[in-house]
Order: C-alpha cells, then sequence, then structure tokens
C-alpha cells in the first residue's frame, strides 16, 4: 500500500504540501462555486444531498454533533442542514482556507432567522480543536483527497468520534472501462483547459486529475479505514464511479 496524501507540485513534506493546498483553494475561492457547477454539470449538488441523505438518521436527531470538514464554501453544509429538524444543535463547518470558509459563512448567515444553522471554524482536518469521542458524524466532500496524509487524517476523524460515531467521504475516483476512457480525457484535458480559461489560474486545475490519480482506489481506502479502526466500511459509486462514498464508524466498544 502506497498511500500517503496529496502531494501538490513543489511539495517537498506535508507542511509544505499542506501550505501548498491551503494557497490554492485561497486563490481559486471566488470562482469556486461557479466552476464547480458548470464543470460536474450541476451534478455536485446531487452528490452532497445524495450524502446528506444517507445520514438522515444520525442528522434527524436534534443533539447529534456534526462536522462537515473540509467544508469549503459550504455546499455539503447546506444541504445537511436541509435534514436537521427545528431548534438542532448547530453543525459545524470546519476548513483551513479562510478564503473558502467566509464564503461558507456568508451562505450560513443568509438562512432564515430559527432555521437550523452551522458555525464556521477555521481549523486544520489533522489537527481538530475538539475533544475525543464528541461527534456523533463525520462528513467531508472532495476534501479528505487533498489531506497531506490520508491515514493521519483517518486517525484524527476516528480521535474525535464518538464510539458508534459515523463517517462519510466523498470524493473522485476514476472509474474503469469505455466510459473511464472518455471521462479520463474530460477530466484531464478539458477541465483543466476550462478552469485555466475561468479561474485564469493553472495550477489549481491540472492538480484536480493529478490529486485523483494519486488517490489510493476504492480497495485501498477501504483497507486505510480498517486499519485507522473503522468497522463497518464501505463504498457507494455515484454515477458510474466518477464519485464515490466512503462509509464507516467507530467501534462501539472501541
Ligand atoms: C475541493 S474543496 C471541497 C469543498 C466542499 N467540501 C465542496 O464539496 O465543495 C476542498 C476543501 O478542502 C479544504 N482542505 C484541504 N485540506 C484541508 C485540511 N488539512 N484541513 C482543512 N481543510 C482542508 C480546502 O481548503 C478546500 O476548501
Amino acid at each position: 500500500m502506497t498511500a500517503t496524501g496529496a502531494k501538490p507540485a513543489g511539495a517537498v513534506d506535508e507542511a509544505s504540501a499542506a501550505a501548498a493546498v491551503r494557497e490554492m483553494f485561497d486563490s481559486i475561492a471566488p470562482r469556486y462555486d461557479l466552476l464547480n457547477h458548470v464543470l460536474s454539470a450541476n451534478v455536485d449538488r446531487l452528490w452532497w444531498r445524495r450524502t446528506a441523505r444517507r445520514f438522515r438518521a444520525v442528522l434527524a436527531q436534534p443533539d447529534a454533533a456534526v462536522l462537515d470538514i473540509c467544508c469549503g464554501t459550504g455546499d455539503l453544509t447546506m444541504a445537511l442542514l436541509k435534514l436537521r429538524p427545528q431548534g438542532a444543535r448547530p453543525i459545524l463547518a470546519a476548513d483551513f482556507s479562510r478564503a473558502m470558509l467566509s464564503r461558507g459563512a456568508k451562505k450560513f448567515a443568509a438562512r432564515k432567522p430559527g432555521a437550523p444553522y452551522a458555525i464556521p471554524l477555521e481549523a486544520d482536518a489533522l489537527h481538530l480543536p475538539l475533544r475525543d469521542r464528541s461527534l456523533d458524524l463525520i462528513v467531508t466532500a472532495f476534501g479528505f483527497r487533498n489531506l497531506a496524509n490520508y491515514e493521519a487524517g483517518l486517525r484524527e476523524f476516528h480521535r474525535v468520534l464518538k464510539p458508534g460515531g459515523q463517517l462519510g467521504i466523498l470524493d473522485f475516483s476514476e472509474p474503469g472501462g469505455p466510459i473511464g476512457k472518455a471521462y479520463a480525457v474530460y477530466f484531464r484535458r478539458v477541465l483543466p483547459a476550462i478552469g485555466r480559461l475561468v479561474c485564469g489560474k493553472a495550477g489549481a486545475y491540472n492538480y484536480l486529475p493529478v490529486s485523483v490519480g494519486n488517490f489510493p482506489p476504492p480497495g485501498e481506502m477501504l483497507e486505510l479505514m480498517r486499519k485507522a479502526g473503522y468497522a463497518e466500511c464501505a463504498w457507494q459509486p455515484y454515477t458510474f464511479g466518477i464519485a464515490g462514498l466512503y462509509t464507516g464508524e467507530r467501534s462501539a466498544v472501541a
């Protein structure tokens, strides 16, 4: 198993990889939502909603402590909030890019008074400012792949989950077969070109396909989760396996 973590161009160790990722997201934050919806033809919205629905039972509990880590501009958080009951405990929405998080914070603040809400938190996924065994649910969308150390990320999430707590990691993968081949052309050639055009920045959208190629395939990722102490580990492919949701739980006796 070779998986370690994200390796943006020029990064020589975990600290420089994390700094490069944060700077990249800070720089693309103003165009991030627009590009996301254009490049995915709005399928991203379906993926966030589907992920939220998978955790409907936990989200329906008013006292459930929920974290959306690597929340970026907050769209998964917004999908989670739709499934929270009136008066529910607020969701924590954390990211280490201030520029991304501040866009999410504006969306949370624009919610109707009295509606379930989210608290933005500037934090690093590998060093969460949260107590051991304090959360019922951690979800993350398209952020985990960017962590400088995947095993450390899984261990940190395990630390803060309560026994029986749930983990959901939504991220891209590389589908096989003819669909996979066609998608690879889009993902490796067309998408970076559009990203460059709209954002005026080459780095981030060249990095995207490279980071997906570097991310462990489902079998390996599930093995990493089991090694980190998760039970009931599974991967549910979304849209021909272009993306997929990893799920697991901290064992109830751990
Ligand atoms: C591709 S964006 C995804 C944002 C959002 N979850 C979504 O689905 O649109 C990845 C996010 O992960 C954040 N991120 C990457 N590594 C992180 C880390 N170590 N700690 C906190 N946030 C991190 C980035 O700042 C960025 O906002």
